[in-house]
């Protein structure tokens, strides 16, 4: 990772105050939260050795390859709102990712409530985890891990998950294939980020600007209950004003889902 490229591009523009990198390091959140309070850090590594997804689950990534950071960044927010951070950070990251790569921009997508899906597997996760819940103006430590290298990925989940460079290997032919720019993802991708804010706090664009990044809306879609673990299907109609996602029955009735109630299987 060239780190003067971003401390260069990512300070002058006065964005961040400070970018912190180690080669290794456990996880850039766990880092993270032991700075107490700070606010527009980005703290970057190049091989996480316990990278942390949502639920508990593990984040795991090649050495070098991809990306994984930590915006460090403190927002107004009220705490029934703090969806709208997910939303907004997926949208960011949608939307910057479809200008880098022409190429493949029809084929990345969002998945509700905040993963990135390239050709409908999926290419980056958020994890977003709040210092000071209690206050007005949260710190908040937005993880993002995004595939970009990578081209192997383990028999589990070789189906479901893939990089930019796999598919765009895909549509090029052998000889055409090279490495691509992580820091210039990095960097537009927090330029995106930091000039777009406001749009945190009009939610209704928002909502309305997720959805139209989103493949899921009005298609049947099936998902695991998380309470009783019960399997079930119907239309994704779209999101609620809480940014619940809501879904249509075969009887006709709708029923919104929140973050970490359901997850989609396919
Ligand atoms: C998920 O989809 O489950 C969220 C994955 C989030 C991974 C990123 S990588 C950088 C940051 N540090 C972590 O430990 N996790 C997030």
């Amino acid at each position: 990772m060239d780190i003067n490229l971003l401390i260069s591009s990512l300070k002058n523009d006065n964005l961040l105050k400070e970018v912190i990198y180690f080669p290794e390091m456990e996880s850039t959140n766990t880092h993270a939260h032991s700075i107490k309070l700070k606010d527009d850090v980005l703290v970057v590594t190049d091989f996480q050795t316990r990278g942390k997804g949502r639920f508990g689950r593990i984040w795991s990534s090649q050495q070098g390859l991809n990306l994984a950071f930590t915006l460090i960044k403190k927002i107004k927010v009220d705490v029934d709102e703090l969806q709208l951070l997910n939303l907004y950070t997926a949208y960011s990251l949608v939307i910057t990712l479809k200008e880098l790569f022409p190429d493949i921009a029809k084929g990345f997508s969002l998945k509700w409530p905040n993963d990135i899906l390239l050709n409908d597997k999926k290419v980056s996760g958020i994890l977003i985890e709040v210092q000071n819940i209690r206050e007005k103006e949260k710190v908040f430590l937005i993880g993002i891990g995004i595939n970009v290298n990578q081209t192997e990925f383990d028999d589990e989940i070789s189906n479901k998950a893939t990089s930019i460079s796999r598919e765009l290997n895909a549509i090029k032919n052998a000889s055409s294939q090279t490495s691509i720019d992580r820091e210039e993802i990095l960097i537009e991708f927090v330029n995106f980020f930091y000039k777009n804010i406001e749009l945190i706090g009009s939610k209704e664009e928002l909502i309305k600007n997720w959805e139209s990044e989103s493949l899921f809306i009005n298609k049947k879609v099936k998902f695991r209950q998380m309470d009783d673990s019960s399997i079930a299907e119907g239309i994704a109609k779209g999101l609620d004003d809480n940014c619940g996602l809501k879904i249509e029955f075969d009887s006709g009735t709708v029923k919104t889902f929140y973050s970490g109630e359901i997850s989609f299987i396919y």
